[in-house]
């Protein structure tokens, strides 16, 4: 099996990547957008960082767009024309806040104005939410009605606590790396059985939190659990996050 078999892309879900600070969400995530890629299946990817996915503009294509809050946004009908985005802030000390508003009315202007399918991919997903209980009013609307619009969500964060679990709840597939904080893996253990222990011979042993080395990728679909190793995440452009 490759890794894109293991990462069933064509199937139509919202998705959510967790991993602490440096566990390798990008890094992955980027492996994953590769293959959106080679299955010509059209994304935009709404980054926080400068430098994250830059990588990815080597594959032809990818038009990148560049965020600061000065220019104004409201002519988006070029959007249409381009399948594959990455959006990212125009410096490093541009208020996170100003743009993900603007990031907002981008991903506003698609649902309400793309047919087709198009994959929006959230870095940092948890700054979109006012709080772990109120989710972004957009996310909520898209991650209720977007399969019959063929949009998909993937949100990416390394604050899980932060994370709504009324969004989370609404994703088909879930890929965790290891968490070492007790009060995220609670959190985790919460949405996917046996993530922090498990019970063998009806003894509590260690779950499947404690089963990945650095950069492993636990799988969560609902039902089963699969692991990929490290090394089988195979990147085809450079990776700079
Ligand atoms: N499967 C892997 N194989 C080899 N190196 C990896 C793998 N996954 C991640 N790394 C390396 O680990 C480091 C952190 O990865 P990455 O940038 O994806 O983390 P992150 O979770 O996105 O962190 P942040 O929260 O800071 O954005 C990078 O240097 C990356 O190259
Ligand atoms: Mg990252």
């Amino acid at each position: 099996m490759s890794l894109y078999d293991d990462l069933d892309l064509e199937k139509g879900v919202h998705r959510m990547i967790a991993a602490p600070t440096g566990g390798g969400k990008s890094y992955f995530v980027g492996a994953m957008i590769e293959g959106l890629y080679e299955k010509k299946i059209p994304f935009i990817i709404f980054d926080t960082k400068t430098e994250n996915h830059i990588g990815l503009i080597a594959l032809k294509d990818v038009k990148k767009l560049t965020i600061s809050p000065k220019y104004n946004y409201k002519n988006l009908d070029a959007l249409l024309d381009y399948p594959y985005i990455l959006c990212v802030p125009a410096s490093r000390n541009i208020d996170i806040a100003d743009i993900i508003n603007i990031y907002r009315e981008i991903l506003s202007f698609l649902w309400l104005n793309e047919k087709g399918k198009r994959i929006f991919i959230c870095e940092e997903a948890h700054n979109w939410n006012k709080n772990a209980s109120v989710p972004d009013p957009l996310f909520e609307r898209i991650a209720r009605e977007g399969r019959g619009a063929e949009k998909y969500l993937w949100f990416v964060t390394q604050r899980l606590q932060n994370f709504s679990q009324l969004l989370w709840a609404q994703c088909g597939i879930t890929y965790l790396m290891h968490f070492n904080i007790p009060s995220d893996i609670r959190y985790a253990s919460q949405m996917i059985p046996e993530f922090d222990w498990k019970k063998s011979d009806g003894k509590k042993i260690p779950g499947l939190n404690y089963e990945l080395a650095e950069h492993d990728v636990l799988i969560w679909d609902g039902r089963e659990y699969k692991i990929i190793k490290a090394a089988d995440v195979k990147r085809k452009t450079e990776h700079k996050g």
